[in-house]
C-alpha cells in the first residue's frame, strides 16, 4: 500500500502556512489490511481510519457518485484498484486536490500548484456539483485567503451559481451549513464569505434576509456608504479587525435585518427597524440552529443597538431597563459582547472606521454603577421577594442618576 498526505496539509505547506491537521489517503489497501495493522475504523459513511498512535486520519482512496439529493445521497467505491488520480478528481478545488508522499514528491494532476501561484480557487471537475456544501466551502476559502490575493475562478463561480439556482442548497443540513458559516465568520475577512455567496446567488438561497439589504439606502449623514448591504459587510470586516468572538460576528451580520423590510416610500429612514428585524433574526438563527449564545446576542443586538449608540442621551430609567434586559448583574460578558457589536456597527461606515465610540465606556461605567448597589442593606431593612426586587431597582436607578450627573458634570 502507498500513503499520501492530501488536501489542506499539502495546500498550506506550499503556501507556507502552518499545517494544523493532516489527512492521508491510502492507495492499494483493503479495510481488512488496515484493521490488521491496528488502524481504528471511524467513518460511518466512508472507509476512514485513525492511526493507532498519532490519531491522524487515513482514508482509503475512493471514488464517489451522487445517487440522490442531499448529503445522504452518495454511493462510493473504495477498493485497492482505485488510483490516487481517481481519488483526487472527486475533490472540490484544484488547490485541495494535490498529494505528496513522505519525501514531499508532489502528485498534482489537476494543476493545483499552478492555481496556488496564480491565487485562483478553481473546481477540479464537474464532480464539484455532487456536494452543494462546496459552495459554502469555496466562499470560506475565499474569505480565508483573500489577504493572499485569492479569487474564485469565473467558471467556478458560474458552477456555484448553477448549484444555487438548482435549489440544491436547501438540502444541506443546518449542522453542516453552520459549521461552514461559523468557520467562515472567524476568518480574517468574513465579509468576503458573504460577498462571494452573494456573487453566486447563494446568499439569496441561504439568507434571503441578508441578501435583501443590498440596494436598500440609509441616510447619508449617519451612513456615508448609503447601502445597507455594504454597511453590513463593513461591520463584519471591523468585527474581524477587532478580533471579536463568533457571537459578536454573528450579531454583526444580522443586526440590521429589519431595514430590508422598510417600505420603499420610507427610504432612506428605517423607523423601528430594531423591532421589525427581530422575527427575521429569529428565523435565520433557527434555520442554522446557531448555538444559544449566538442566537441570544444577535436578538439583543438587533433590538438594542440604537440604544447603545444613543447611550449618552438615555434617561437613567431607560439605562436601567437596558441593563435589566441584559441581566448585567449575572451576565457581564454578554453585555460586553453587546457593546462590542454596537461599536463595530458604529465603525463599519465609510470613512468613520477610526471614530471614537465613547458610548462603550459610558455603558461599562453605568453597568458598574448598577452592579455596585449592594443587596445586603436592603435585606437588613427586611425587604423580601418582589419587594426586594423593587427596592433594588430603586437603588440602582438612584445610582444611575448619580452616575449620569457625574458624567455630564
Ligand atoms: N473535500 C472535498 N469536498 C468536501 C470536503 C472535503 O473535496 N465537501 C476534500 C478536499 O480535498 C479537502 C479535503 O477533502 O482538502 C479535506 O477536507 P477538510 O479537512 O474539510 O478541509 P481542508 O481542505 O483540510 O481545509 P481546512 O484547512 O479548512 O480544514
Amino acid at each position: 500500500m502507498q500513503i499520501f498526505k492530501v488536501g489542506g496539509a499539502v495546500r498550506d505547506r506550499l503556501l507556507g502556512i502552518p499545517v494544523t491537521d493532516v489527512d492521508r489517503v491510502v492507495v492499494g489497501a483493503t479495510t481488512e489490511q488496515m484493521v490488521a495493522q491496528g488502524f481504528r475504523p471511524v467513518g460511518a459513511d466512508f472507509p476512514v481510519f485513525l492511526h493507532p498512535k498519532t490519531g491522524e486520519e487515513y482514508a482509503l482512496a475512493r471514488t464517489e457518485r451522487k445517487s440522490g439529493r442531499g448529503y445522504g445521497g452518495f454511493t462510493f467505491h473504495a477498493s485497492p484498484d482505485v488510483t490516487l488520480e481517481e481519488d483526487l478528481i472527486r475533490r472540490d478545488l484544484t488547490i485541495n486536490a494535490m498529494a505528496e508522499d513522505d519525501q514531499q514528491n508532489l502528485t498534482d494532476p489537476y494543476h493545483g500548484q499552478r492555481d496556488l501561484e496564480a491565487r485562483i480557487l478553481r473546481h477540479v471537475s464537474p464532480a464539484f456539483a455532487e456536494d452543494p456544501l462546496r459552495v459554502l466551502r469555496v466562499a470560506r476559502f475565499a474569505a480565508r485567503y483573500a489577504s493572499l490575493g485569492f479569487t474564485v475562478a469565473p467558471e467556478t463561480l458560474e458552477l456555484m451559481r448553477q448549484l444555487s439556482e438548482s435549489g440544491e442548497l436547501q438540502a444541506l443540513t443546518a449542522e453542516r451549513s453552520w459549521k461552514e458559516i461559523s468557520r467562515a465568520l472567524m476568518e480574517d475577512q468574513p465579509q468576503v464569505f458573504i460577498q462571494v455567496l452573494r456573487d453566486c446567488g447563494a446568499l439569496k438561497e441561504l439568507m434571503p434576509e441578508v441578501d435583501a439589504l443590498f440596494g436598500v439606502p440609509q441616510p447619508e449623514v449617519h451612513h456615508p456608504e448609503i447601502d445597507t448591504g455594504l454597511h453590513t459587510l463593513s461591520v463584519l470586516e471591523q468585527s474581524a479587525l477587532h478580533k471579536q468572538p463568533l457571537t459578536v460576528r454573528w450579531a454583526c451580520l444580522l443586526h440590521d435585518l429589519g431595514k430590508g423590510l422598510t417600505p420603499e416610500e420610507e427610504w432612506p429612514r428605517h423607523i423601528a427597524h430594531e423591532h421589525t428585524g427581530l422575527k427575521l433574526i429569529k428565523a435565520v438563527n433557527e434555520r442554522f440552529k446557531a448555538p444559544k449564545d449566538c442566537q441570544e446576542l444577535a436578538l439583543l443586538v438587533g433590538k438594542y443597538h440604537t440604544h447603545c449608540h444613543r447611550a449618552l442621551e438615555l434617561k437613567a430609567s431607560t439605562l436601567l431597563e437596558l441593563l435589566q434586559s441584559f441581566d448585567v448583574y449575572r451576565r457581564p460578558q454578554r453585555f460586553e459582547e453587546f457593546i462590542g457589536a454596537c461599536e463595530m456597527d458604529a465603525r463599519g461606515r465609510k470613512g468613520l472606521e477610526q471614530r471614537s465610540y465613547p458610548q462603550a465606556d459610558y455603558l461599562r461605567g453605568a453597568a458598574q454603577a448598577a452592579r455596585e448597589v449592594a443587596v445586603q442593606p436592603l435585606l437588613e431593612k427586611g425587604f423580601k421577594g418582589p419587594e426586594l426586587g423593587e427596592a433594588l431597582k430603586r437603588e440602582r436607578l438612584k445610582a444611575l442618576k448619580a452616575y449620569k450627573d457625574k458624567a455630564s458634570a
